[in-house]
């Protein structure tokens, strides 16, 4: 079965809950011819909040806890997410594995938790720079997946983003044969740690551009992109969309 590509934008911490209102209804009415894409709008948890968007387009949040409720002052949990009719959850992010210090085993929580609430994670995997130069990029995105999807039963309902910490916001995008072997290898990674499952989309992420996006999403194994920066505008972001439409309709 062919899979319908993602384009999903991680607004990180930008973006007041009106001035995402005015940005998705924006750009969802620049973009009412797609339908070969799907289109995910990731805003920081004060703009999910009564904002109302429908297939092709979707709503994920950048994180959660893996509690259900408690005492965990400044959390989210999946409940209050899905009650906002967020469908997916970015967890693993770079910058919430290296800037807010989350741990293999967090992440893992939360995507067994994402699963059980109904929602879909969106597992975001990459290797550093020192790792890469170290030979050790197959290793570190094993090691993401095993410990990310412990428990995990099946595939399905998972996303999978795979961004190199070093093309986070840099402007350094991978080159296309990276980007190919990177997808390569994650593949068959979960192939073996999931032999029955059925394909699933790994998306790449890290300087996706509107100059860029036409190459990286004809690179075999990439079913759409995670984006960061070129997600806050409309111009760029629909310009993406419209790109990966074009390519998916060619390719039908
Ligand atoms: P970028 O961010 O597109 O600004 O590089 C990607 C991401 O953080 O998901």
């Amino acid at each position: 079965m062919e899979l319908t590509p993602i384009v999903a934008g991680n607004w990180k911490m930008h973006k007041t809950p009106k001035d995402g209102h005015s940005f998705v209804e924006k750009t969802t009415n620049l973009l009412l011819e797609i339908n070969h894409v799907s289109v995910i709008f990731a805003p920081p948890f004060t703009g999910l909040f009564d904002i109302d968007v429908q297939p092709p387009f979707y709503l994920a949040a950048q994180n959660c806890h893996w509690e259900e409720q408690g005492a965990y002052t400044g959390e989210i949990s999946v409940a209050m997410i899905r009650d906002c009719s967020a469908e997916y959850v970015i967890l693993g992010h770079s910058e919430r594995r290296h800037v807010f210090g989350e741990t293999d085993n967090w992440i893992n929580r939360k995507v067994i938790a994402v699963l059980a609430g109904g929602l879909k994670p969106i597992l975001c995997i990459g290797e550093t720079l020192d790792q890469r130069e170290a030979g050790e990029t197959d290793l570190v995105l094993k090691n993401q997946l095993e410990q990310g999807l412990a428990e995990v039963e099946s595939l399905q309902n998972i996303v999978i983003a795979y961004e190199p910490v070093w093309a986070i916001g840099t402007g350094v995008t991978a080159t296309i044969n990276q980007v190919e072997s990177a997808h390569e290898s994650v593949r068959g990674i979960l192939k073996e740690i999931f032999p029955d499952s059925n394909d699933i989309h790994v998306l790449y992420g890290g300087s996706v551009k509107p100059a860029n996006a036409e190459e990286l999403i004809q690179v075999p194994g990439v079913n759409g992109f995670l984006i960061g920066g070129a997600s806050l505008d409309v111009e760029s972001f629909t310009s993406i969309t419209r790109t990966v439409e074009t390519v998916q309709k060619r390719n039908l």
